[in-house]
This record gives structure tokens, C-alpha cells and sequence, in this order.
């Protein structure tokens, strides 16, 4: 019987150092033998945010465990893997060469293929860890650097249909939650105090609402969250802030998907198309049921990846390594880490000022 491939993925992105083993499967899912993720909240917490210099010294402390850990718990041994899958970008890259240079080593003292993986395109097929998912599909990707609809034609194809013009969604819940007095990163506790508030109580702005097709901006709506920070003064207005602030954002990401889901319709032609939802934001509960409960009333069938893998992860990077090895799309050991690597390359930057929608 012919060996079941056993991939080792490696992610340091940005805070999180993660290693997960992956074994290829004679069924459709493969099978996740371990999954390890050592989160740096507690380094950059009194920051307000990542401090890339201090993100870079941890990975370098904790890779080598972390990668260890997740053998140890595979139960499998160097010598049995055939291939590291690791993130080669977007991200911080004094982050990204601690993760990429690991790997490149292990590579060349195992004498196994190398596999540089785009982080997001980790995220896009993170879904695949659980349920069996035909291209082409639609994706929301929305985490804390990346909010975009994107029609994922196949393994390295992508077409982005739309994307922030300024912050992220899960910059908007960071950036929200600070001004509330949350330490970072607060999207899951926004969560929590939204589910006490009156989401009826502060009317916020939906920037771009009824123009630019399915792009998105968040900035303004981050600029009234400022000034009514201001005039808080008790829980109650923090929970009622919160509550409003992620209703705002519900609404906006409803609007925005009916739009994605008409443009996805003129690129696949089937009755019932997959729509995933992934990144660190797919997280929250109330952004999940609506979108889910959208995705039902225009024929879509809604997909996200089980909460523990919205997050940064190493098994969706060796979800991607897994379906490249099988393709042989093996990198070069002079591969660099590269900070800015869009999924649709010939998608225009729509960052900044004087953006034209
Ligand atoms: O995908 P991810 O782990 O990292 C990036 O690649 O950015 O996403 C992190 C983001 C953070 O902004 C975090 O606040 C947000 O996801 N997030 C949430 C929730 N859990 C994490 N936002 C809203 N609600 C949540 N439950
Ligand atoms: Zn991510």
C-alpha cells in the first residue's frame, strides 16, 4: 500500500508560533494528528498590539518546542515526514524568517521538499480540515490584517471580488475594543460585552454602504466609535457600544455578501455554491448565524471552519502543503519571505488615499 503523505506545517506570521502533522487520508479529510499553538497574547497585551521586534524573539524561544510538541503528539517521528509546509507570507517579516529559515533547515538536513504557503490561502482551505469542499467556492476572509470576498477557482487561483479600502474587520473589533478599555487583541471580548448591550442604542455610520460593489471600509465607523467613547460613563454604555458596533458591522457584512454572492453567481454556474467564512473574526457567534442564516435565503451553502481553526493555525498551512505535495509544487530553499503576497495578483491595491470605488 502506497504510504499516506505526512506533512509538518510551521506558521509564525505574526503572533502566534504554531506547528501541526498532517496525515493524507484514503477518505476525503485528511487526518489532523496534532495541532499546537502558542499564543503570544500575554507579550504584547500592555502594548495595545503586536510589537513586531518582541513577536520575533518569541518565535525564535518557542519554535523548536512548539514543532517538537507537535511530533510529539502526532506520534509520528521526524523521519516520517515527507514534506514542511510553511508560511512564507503576508505577514511581519522578522516573524516570517523565523518560521521560513526553521523550515528551510529541517528541509535540507531531512532531505525532503520544501513548501512555502501563502497564510491566507491557509485560511481559505482551513474548512477543508473538516468538511469536503469543491472549487470553485466563495470565501470571506475576515481576520485581524485581511477583509476580502474572493472566488476560489482552485489551488493558487483566486479572483478577489472586493476588499477593505482601510482597516480590517477584526482591526475595527481590536481598535473598538481598546477604545472601550479591552486589552488586545479584544474581538472576543467585544463579543462578550456586546451580548449584554442594546445593540439599538448608538446609530453608527456604514461607510460605502451603498457604493463600490462588494469593497468595504471600516475607518469611519471607527471614528464614531471614538467619539462616543468619549461620553461613556458607566458598563452599561460600553456593553450598549459594543452591541451597536457589532450590529453595524452584521449589517454591513450582509449587504456586502448579497453583493458577493451576485457577482460569484456570473463565475459559477451551480444551484447550491459553498460560501466559506474564515480568519480570526469567523470566530464570533452573531457574525456566524447571520451569515448563515443569509447564506440559506440566497442558496448558499454556508461553511466555517470549527472555531479553534478561525484563528492563525499550522494545520491549515499544512492543509495547503498537503495539496500542493500531491501536485509536487515544491519550492526553491533560496524562497523569500515575502510581507505583502496578495491571493489575486492582478487585483489593484485599493489601500489609501485617493482610492477610486
Ligand atoms: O486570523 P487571525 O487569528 O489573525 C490574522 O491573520 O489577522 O485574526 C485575528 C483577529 C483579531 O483582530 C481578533 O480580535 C479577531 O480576529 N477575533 C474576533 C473574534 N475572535 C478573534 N473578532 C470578533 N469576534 C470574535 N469572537
Ligand atoms: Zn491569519
Amino acid at each position: 500500500m502506497k504510504k499516506k503523505a505526512l506533512i509538518l506545517g510551521i506558521e509564525s506570521s505574526c503572533d502566534e508560533t504554531a506547528a501541526a502533522v498532517l496525515e493524507e487520508s484514503t477518505e476525503s479529510i485528511p487526518n489532523l494528528l496534532s495541532n499546537i499553538v502558542s499564543s503570544q497574547e500575554e507579550v504584547h497585551k500592555r502594548f495595545g498590539g503586536v510589537v513586531p521586534e518582541l513577536a520575533a524573539r518569541s518565535h525564535i524561544d518557542k519554535i523548536d518546542l512548539v514543532v517538537n510538541e507537535a511530533l510529539k503528539k502526532s506520534k509520528r517521528q521526524l523521519k516520517d515526514i515527507d514534506a514542511i509546509a510553511v508560511t512564507g507570507g503576508p505577514g511581519l517579516i522578522v516573524c516570517l524568517s523565523v518560521g521560513l529559515n526553521f523550515a528551510k533547515a529541517l528541509a535540507v538536513s531531512l532531505k525532503k521538499p520544501l513548501i512555502v504557503v501563502n497564510h491566507l490561502e491557509g485560511h481559505a482551505l482551513s474548512p477543508k480540515l473538516v468538511t469536503e469542499i469543491k472549487y470553485p467556492y466563495l470565501l470571506l476572509l475576515i481576520s485581524g490584517g485581511h477583509s476580502q470576498y474572493l472566488a476560489v477557482k482552485n489551488l493558487g487561483k483566486y479572483k478577489r471580488l472586493g476588499t477593505t479600502i482601510d482597516d480590517a474587520v477584526g482591526e475595527a473589533f481590536d481598535k473598538t475594543a481598546k477604545l472601550l478599555g479591552i486589552k488586545f487583541p479584544g474581538g472576543p471580548l467585544i463579543e462578550k460585552f456586546a451580548a449584554r448591550g442594546n445593540k439599538n442604542r448608538f446609530n453608527l455610520p456604514k461607510p460605502i454602504i451603498n457604493k463600490g460593489g462588494c469593497n468595504l471600509s471600516f475607518a469611519g465607523l471607527k471614528t464614531a466609535v471614538l467619539k462616543i467613547s468619549k461620553t461613556l460613563k458607566n458598563n452599561q454604555d460600553k456593553y450598549d457600544l459594543a452591541a451597536s458596533f457589532q450590529k453595524t458591522i452584521e449589517e454591513i457584512l450582509n449587504k456586502k455578501t448579497k453583493i458577493a454572492f451576485n457577482q460569484f453567481k456570473k463565475i459559477s454556474q451551480k444551484k447550491n455554491n459553498y460560501f466559506v467564512i474564515a480568519g480570526g473574526v469567523a470566530a464570533n457567534n452573531n457574525i456566524r448565524n447571520n451569515l448563515k442564516k443569509l447564506s440559506f435565503d440566497e442558496n448558499f451553502v454556508p461553511i466555517f471552519p470549527p472555531q479553534n481553526l478561525c484563528g492563525d493555525n499550522a494545520a491549515m498551512i499544512a492543509m495547503v502543503g498537503l495539496e500542493k505535495f500531491k501536485l509536487k509544487k515544491f519550492s526553491k530553499l533560496d524562497c523569500p519571505a515575502k510581507p505583502r503576497w496578495p491571493l489575486d495578483k492582478k487585483a489593484a491595491f485599493l489601500k489609501g488615499a485617493g482610492v477610486k470605488l
